[in-house]
């Protein structure tokens, strides 16, 4: 399939196909953080990410939420309905972390007595900023198109956090975005993996995600491939460390 890129992103190159209505997005191993000022990149990671939404996509569709994802073409790429995406990103958050804390002054893992749903205007110069629904209508975004960012974030996590609790996993809290296709149906678009995820340990409270790397933890590497091995069922990419964890546990 021929293909011409379309954007280069931070995470991902998109590319169009001959297809209109269809892009690929390659994952690569590059990451960024604070706005793009620290960068790094580590091993596997566009092949994590990949798999990982492709995945998380296809738990969704099974239950119920469409999505832009149509199928994963290889290892680090994957196929999906070409959207016009809405400047929003759509925060959903169970345990306070991050910017919540700082916004709050909340200790981190606070447990929040009912999930969180932030709506953030993607804009990379501005610093991603919370906004309220007077800012967006501002901005051209309708009413209807926020109360469906809203609640797609709420279903999308009511179907996620069971999902990780039963992998021994707490998902703190995600970022979705939202985009409309041709027949103007909106539906959730671009990525769900441990760079858009906060996921806890539930036993260690050890992060499985980009934390790791925004707080200079190290193990970046290992975090992901467990994350995807839980996720998936299937050994990671560091197998000698997947068979010494199975191992352990009998
Ligand atoms: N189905 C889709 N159709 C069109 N664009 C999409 C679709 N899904 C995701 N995108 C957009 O493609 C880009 C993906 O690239 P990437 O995630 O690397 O961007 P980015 O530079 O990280 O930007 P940001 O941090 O704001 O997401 C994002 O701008 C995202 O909004
Ligand atoms: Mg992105």
């Amino acid at each position: 399939m021929p293909e011409t890129l379309l954007y280069e992103g931070k995470a991902k190159r998109v590319f169009a196909t001959d297809d209109e209505a269809v892009l690929l997005h390659r994952y690569k191993d590059d990451a960024t953080a604070y706005n793009a000022q620290k960068r790094g990149s580590w091993k596997d990671k566009g092949r994590t990410n990949a798999t990982m939404s492709a995945a998380m996509f296809t738990y969704l569709e099974a239950n119920g939420v469409p999505s832009h994802f149509v199928e994963q073409v290889d290892e680090t790429t994957i196929k999906t309905k070409k959207l016009t995406m809405l400047p929003v990103e759509v925060v959903v958050r169970n345990l306070a972390a991050g910017s919540l804390s700082r916004l709050l002054g909340f200790e981190e893992g606070r447990r929040l007595k009912a999930p969180i749903v932030e709506l953030c205007y993607k804009n990379d110069a501005l610093g991603d900023p919370l906004l309220n629904w007077h800012h967006f209508r501002e901005l051209g975004v309708s009413d209807e198109d926020l109360e469906f960012c809203e609640e797609l974030g709420l279903r999308v996590n009511g179907i996620l956090a069971p999902f990780f609790d039963e992998r021994g996993v707490t998902l703190v809290d995600f970022k979705i975005e939202v985009g409309r296709d041709a027949d103007g149906q909106l539906m959730l678009a671009d990525e769900i993996s441990p760079d858009t995820c906060r996921f806890w340990d539930k036993e260690t409270g050890e992060r499985l995600d980009k934390d790791r790397f925004r707080r200079d933890l190290g193990g970046m590497e290992e975090a992901y491939a467990e994350m995807l091995r839980r996720v998936t069922g299937r050994p990671s990419a560091i197998s000698g460390q997947q068979s010494a964890r199975e191992g352990d546990d009998s």
